[in-house]
């Protein structure tokens, strides 16, 4: 059993349509264990530092405008392979070329407003989870349904 971690977002618009619920029963049904949860609005410099890898893409302006227009709900989930698995549940980027039964591919048509963000390695997980969460929030703890799990 590993205790692998990732950073999932429900972005401005998931948060805005009422989709946190839905997201977050997704990973639970799958056996992730939720290890830290918060709504923030975090403000620009904090999201240009999130995405500071795409600072120099054309849409970089655009996104940060979008990532800062409400309320983020920012999670930490737990659980074997849970960053790679995280993406395969949150769908492709483009929401047009994610498979139904993704979040993106069942919520969203706008890459612009594809609702959520997953890590996409181990390493950014863990840099991610420490630019949103100090280390007090995350919380260490052991599920009953765990041992029917895995
Ligand atoms: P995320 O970081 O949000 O989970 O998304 P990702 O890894 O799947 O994709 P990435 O390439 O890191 O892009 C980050 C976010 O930027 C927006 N985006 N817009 N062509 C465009 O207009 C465009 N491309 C990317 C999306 O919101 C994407 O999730």
């Amino acid at each position: 059993m590993t205790s692998e971690q990732t950073f999932i977002a429900i972005k401005p618009d998931g948060v805005q349509r009422g989709l946190i619920g839905s997201i977050i029963t997704r990973f639970e049904a799958r056996g992730f264990k939720l290890a830290a949860i918060k709504l923030v609005t975090p403000g620009k410099e904090h999201l240009e530092a999130h995405y500071a890898d795409l600072s120099d893409k054309p849409f970089f302006p655009g996104l940060i405008t979008y990532m800062n227009s409400g309320p983020i709900c920012a999670m930490v989930w737990e659980g074997r392979e849970v960053v790679k698995t995280g993406r395969v549940i949150l769908g492709a980027t483009n929401p047009l070329a994610s498979a139904p039964g993704t979040i993106r591919g069942d919520y969203a048509i706008d890459v612009g407003r594809n609702v959520c963000h997953g890590s996409d390695s181990v390493e950014s997980a863990q840099k991610e989870i420490a630019l949103w969460f100090s280390k007090e929030d995350l919380v260490s703890y052991k599920q009953s349904q765990h041992t029917w799990i895995y």
